[in-house]
């Protein structure tokens, strides 16, 4: 044992809540302060795993994967142990030194330059789109504008052909799997039953549209770059990742906006706040609102002793709105400056691969929309859709006037 270990003087209090409910996670903010309030960290009573909601402290796990591994999994379960039933990620569930040869191989494959060469045609789908719903007037901005525009974007650049509709079902048990397996998870594997088939098809080498990222992936393998068999797991995580957390981060900066008439305005004078209204909307809100890690062996955390070899679940949305972290931390502000500190995108080794990708797209059809919309009001009262780990708007009813 450790002097540190035999100091800390704090064993985990019990936090007897389940978070991953229908009643807490639409609305998830005072679980959070209870969270953050109670310890460090917490046991977290209704699944045996440990729980930190507390900026340093979630920053700490994900920044040192010698004591919190992604090894055994980024969900609550041990992958290494009988009865898990997700397929391991290649990428994100594998640890230094593994990852950072692979890492290095996918960073070159989307690396600026190739993003750069998208601009035009994410552009294009924008102007399409902000034209679309200024004639409309009144819509629903997740399915109108966050869907619309990423769903159709980010699969052509991956050369992936993926409809809308599936796209929301796999997402939802995507987010789902990453937490318990619950009734919320069941739920969303049942209507994912009748696609399952073409999910397993759609990362696979003959799905890969040519001159998509995914193709060079598969190329990648090909070329001894990447592990053997590796390409249609790293496939699926760039499907997993990349676009339910984009459409929730620009659901939730309209949303905003939609509301603040005053920095709206600002917006509208500069079309390039969008780039830090999006960046302040992912910290408010946190698409990926929970992910996991496991000690690698006994060790402190804020001052409270952890046991070795245990599930230790992160709330990064919780994290993203600690006072010690934030002033004003339920506000949304978009002067606040909150890239590379937030930890929407993660931290350490497995932050963000696609978080410039998820910029771009952001920046372009905020923007598309800022050039066209004069006022923008909420039509109605916007609602959530409840996955266990992701926070993402169900939808969004807009109204606006055109400029
Ligand atoms: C607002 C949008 C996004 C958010 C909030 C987000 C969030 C995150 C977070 C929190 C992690 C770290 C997970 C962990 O350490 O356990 C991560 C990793 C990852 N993200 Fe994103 N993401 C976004 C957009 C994207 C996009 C557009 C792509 C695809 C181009 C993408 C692909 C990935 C991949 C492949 C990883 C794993 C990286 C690794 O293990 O090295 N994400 N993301």
């Amino acid at each position: 044992m450790t002097e540190a270990i035999a100091e800390a003087r704090l064993e985990a209090p019990v936090l007897d809540i389940d978070p991953f409910t229908e009643e807490i996670l639409p609305d998830p903010y005072a679980f959070h302060e209870t969270l953050r309030e109670k310890a460090a960290v917490v046991v977290l009573a209704p699944y045996g795993i440990y729980a930190t909601g507390r900026y340093e402290e979630v920053k700490a796990v994900m920044s040192d994967h010698e004591r919190f591994m992604a090894g055994a999994g980024t969900g609550m379960y041990d992958l290494r142990k009988p009865g898990a039933w997700r397929p391991r990620s290649p990428l994100l569930e594998v640890d230094p030194p593994e990852h950072t040869s692979l890492r290095t191989v996918l960073t070159r494959i989307i690396s600026p330059i190739v993003v750069r060469k998208w601009r035009a045609d994410f552009e294009k789908e924008a102007e399409r789109i902000a034209d679309k719903v200024v004639d409309m007037g009144e819509f629903d901005a997740v399915r109108d504008i966050a869907e619309a525009f990423v769903l159709t974007v980010f699969p052509s650049a991956l050369g992936v052909d993926i409809p809308h509709e599936n796209a929301v079902a796999i997402g939802d048990m995507n987010f789902n799997a990453i937490g318990p397996n619950n009734d919320i998870f069941q739920r969303s594997l049942k209507k994912v039953e009748p696609i399952l088939e073409w999910y397993q098809k759609s990362f696979q080498r003959e799905s890969m549209i040519p001159g998509g990222f995914g193709e060079q992936i598969y190329l990648a393998e090909e070329a001894g770059e990447l592990p053997p068999g590796s390409a249609p797991g790293i496939v699926r995580s760039f499907i997993r990742g990349g676009m339910d957390t984009t459409n929730a981060g620009i659901g939730f900066t309209l949303n905003q906006l939609a509301r603040d008439p005053a920095q709206w305005a600002r917006v509208r004078a500069d079309p390039s706040l969008v780039r830090g209204a999006f960046e302040e909307a992912i910290r408010h809100e946190s698409p990926s609102q929970t992910q996991f890690r496991t000690t690698t062996r006994e060790t402190v955390l804020g001052g409270v002793k952890l046991a070795a070899d245990r599930k230790i679940a992160v709330f990064i949305g919780a994290a993203n709105r600690d006072p010690r972290q934030w002033n004003r931390a339920g506000d949304f502000l978009i002067d606040r400056q909150t890239a590379g500190i937030h930890l929407a995108f993660g931290a350490g080794a497995h932050n963000c691969i696609g978080q410039m990708i998820a910029r771009l797209e952001a920046d372009i059809i905020l923007a598309a929309i800022a050039r066209r919309v004069a006022a923008i009001e909420l039509a109605g009262p916007p609602s959530y859709r409840i996955i266990n780990t992701l926070r993402t708007l169900e939808k969004l009813p807009l109204r606006v006037t055109r400029a």
